[in-house]
């Protein structure tokens, strides 16, 4: 598997436009873009920072994992995402090695990518994220 570098880092939040002002004022980068997932009821903001992003995910309903996930554990860290160059041949190679995938296709990311996340047993406590294509 080749893995170029980090794609981005997700980080669950509860509102986007409180957590804003700490990005934007605070540290003085800049949320680029907003884009809603309604299939996965998700609002997404990225922020680029050098090669990588901060990826900001604020549920839009109470289906959204993320919403569970800020229920059981709170604000902050979600996931980690790696850029590969092919994903299909990632999760074969990582399913062939037994590691535990949370679907056995890739699905639409945001910005038309293709993503896959590694189950977190198999991350060791990390949700991992792997990402095909340049998105944004
Ligand atoms: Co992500």
């Amino acid at each position: 598997m080749a893995i170029s570098h980090i794609d981005h880092i997700g980080i669950a939040v509860s509102s986007l436009e409180k957590v804003k002002p700490f990005y934007e004022e605070g540290l003085g980068i800049r949320v680029e873009e907003v884009e809603e997932l309604p299939q996965k009821h998700l609002k997404v903001a990225f922020i680029p920072v050098g090669d990588t992003r901060i990826e900001l995910l604020e549920p839009t309903s109470e289906a959204s994992t993320v919403h569970q996930f800020i229920q059981k554990r709170g604000e902050g860290i979600h996931h980690i995402a790696f850029h590969v160059d092919d994903i299909e041949a990632s999760i074969a190679q990582l399913k062939e090695m037994g590691y535990r995938l949370l679907s056995e296709v890739p699905e639409e990311g945001a910005g038309g990518t293709k993503i896959v996340f590694l189950h977190p047993k198999s991350g060791f406590g990390v949700l991992i994220e792997l990402v095909e294509g340049e998105g944004h």
